[in-house]
């Protein structure tokens, strides 16, 4: 028997998250699919998106609605949410992951990588918003967390733009949690610290990273996803009914 929660505020409720083929997005998926909720994801990665709706239904847990699809394409992002609300219901919970960090030198940045690198790692979050709460405002309220990043924070190297637009995260999450409160629509964020994803084991964790790692963290173990994951299941859930416009940090202590 698991020795972490259960949410019966979370059975049947439809929930939607960008990014959810592999990494911290997949442990989200799987885990609201645990707890019964109805999941609707989006990803590019077709084949690692289809072998995780197997692996969830093999669990025996609601399989979950996957459409492959470009966030940085934000029409076919709209139109792809507007048909997975059609038959799952409307979204009450959405979970704004997918984001890319490729590495960039101050000099190679162009005004189209600027922007290609605004897109994937803000832009559809603004929209997947605008999309959603509309059904959310008609059902009664709803749940909404963006991911920003410990990046900005610990100063990581060739990151700038990608940093930008998690900063930024954090600001249009406050804003619009002023504009949607009325509507019982919460929005928080998530601030994951190092989180050992297959492509953060592959290409960054060396012994030495490690080893810093664990001087920066009070908890001396490394995070995974379904640590990011349990608090996006929280702040979905009715029991942070009454929180909004809070980011919440899930790093080990990390200075
Ligand atoms: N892993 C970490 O250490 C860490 C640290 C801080 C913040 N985060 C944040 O957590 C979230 C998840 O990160 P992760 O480490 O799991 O990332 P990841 O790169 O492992 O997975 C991201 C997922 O998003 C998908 N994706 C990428 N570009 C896409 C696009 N254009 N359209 C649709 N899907 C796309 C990928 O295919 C992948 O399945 C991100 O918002 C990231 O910024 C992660």
């Amino acid at each position: 028997m698991s020795s972490f929660a259960s949410y019966p505020s979370l059975k049947d409720r439809a929930v939607f998250v960008s990014g959810g083929g592999s990494g911290i997005g997949a442990s989200i998926v799987e885990h609201f699919a645990a707890q019964g909720a109805k999941v609707g994801f989006v990803d590019i990665d077709e084949a690692a998106s289809k072998a995780l709706g197997v692996k969830i239904a093999a669990a025996g847990h609601p399989a979950p609605m996957f459409a492959k699809c470009d966030v940085r394409d934000i029409a076919a992002y709209q139109a792809a949410i507007v048909g997975m609300a059609a038959r799952l219901g409307p979204f009450t919970a959405l979970i704004n992951n997918a984001a890319r960090d490729d590495r960039h030198s101050l000099e190679e940045v162009t005004p189209a990588y600027w922007d290609e690198r605004i897109a994937v790692n803000l832009r559809h979050q603004f929209f997947a918003i605008q999309t959603i709460a509309p059904g959310m405002k008609k059902a009664g309220g709803g749940s909404i967390v963006n991911f920003s990043s410990v990046s900005y924070h610990t100063m990581t190297a060739n990151l700038a733009v990608y940093q930008a637009a998690k900063a930024a995260v954090i600001g249009m999450t406050r804003g619009l949690a002023r504009d949607l409160g009325p509507d019982h629509i919460r929005l928080n964020s998530i601030t994951p610290g190092w989180i050992m994803t297959r492509r953060q084991i592959d290409l960054w964790l060396t012994p030495e990273a490690e080893a810093g790692l664990m001087q920066a963290q009070c908890l001396k173990e490394k995070l995974y996803p379904p640590d990011i994951a349990r608090m996006a299941l929280w702040l979905a859930a009715d029991d942070s009914r009454l929180v909004t416009a809070q980011n919440f940090v899930v790093d080990g202590g990390r200075m």
